[in-house]
């Protein structure tokens, strides 16, 4: 029996605690679309979404983008697909590249974007792979900063909101491929895990 299938029936059962609610997540999002509007004023934008944690947070970003006046001449959207978790709760520090973007990057101004940034190593990687590629200019946008397991400092233009030293889901993030759909950020009730 899958528990974790079991609890995502009805999340409700599932949830220790709202870490940050769809109200406040959408705050962050509108001031990052704000600060990223201000540095690409009438420029061709890029937003390169980090499957699969990135999906809700480049759909929200892009459209809060184009709300706000005077910004990029063009907003285009591709995905780049890594992983580094596998299916546990816990980092493996090992990067791997699962699908490349679409589309040449070269002369565009690209904001990679993340949902959360953990121990860096996949921000570390994405920005070295991409940078090889001659964007006119190469920033990060991620959502939820977890500070507490940094591996590699690198850099982050465009910071969200700062998530506890806890495994969290919802938004984007999942647990064994679940709760990404949470529209909140929270933390799981411990009898969920079922990896140790
Ligand atoms: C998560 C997240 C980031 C990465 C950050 O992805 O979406 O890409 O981990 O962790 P790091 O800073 O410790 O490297 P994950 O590998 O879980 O894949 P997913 O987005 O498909 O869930």
């Amino acid at each position: 029996m899958n528990i974790a299938a079991d609890f995502a029936r009805s999340y409700d059962g599932a949830i220790l605690r709202e870490i940050f609610s769809k109200e406040e997540i959408a705050g962050a999002i509108e001031r990052l679309a704000g600060e990223i509007v201000a540095d690409h004023r009438r420029v061709p934008l890029t937003l390169l979404g980090v499957l699969k944690g990135a999906l809700y947070v480049v759909a929200d970003l892009a459209r809060a983008i184009s709300a706000q006046p005077d910004g990029p001449s063009e907003i285009a959207v591709d995905y780049i697909a890594v992983s580094s978790y596998g299916n546990t709760a816990r980092s493996s520090g090992e990067v791997r590249l699962l699908k490349d973007a679409s589309d040449p990057l070269t002369g565009r101004h690209v904001v990679i974007v993340e949902d959360i940034i953990d121990n860096g190593l996949t921000l570390e990687y994405l920005r070295a792979l991409l940078g090889e590629r001659n964007p006119a200019s190469l920033r990060a946008c991620v959502l939820f900063d977890k500070p507490f397991h940094r591996m590699a400092q690198v850099p982050v233009e465009y910071a969200g909101l700062q998530v506890p030293d806890e495994f969290v889901v919802g938004y984007g993030l999942d647990y064994q491929e679940l709760f990404r759909n949470l529209p909140y950020l929270a933390q799981l009730r411990p009898e969920v895990f079922t990896d140790g």
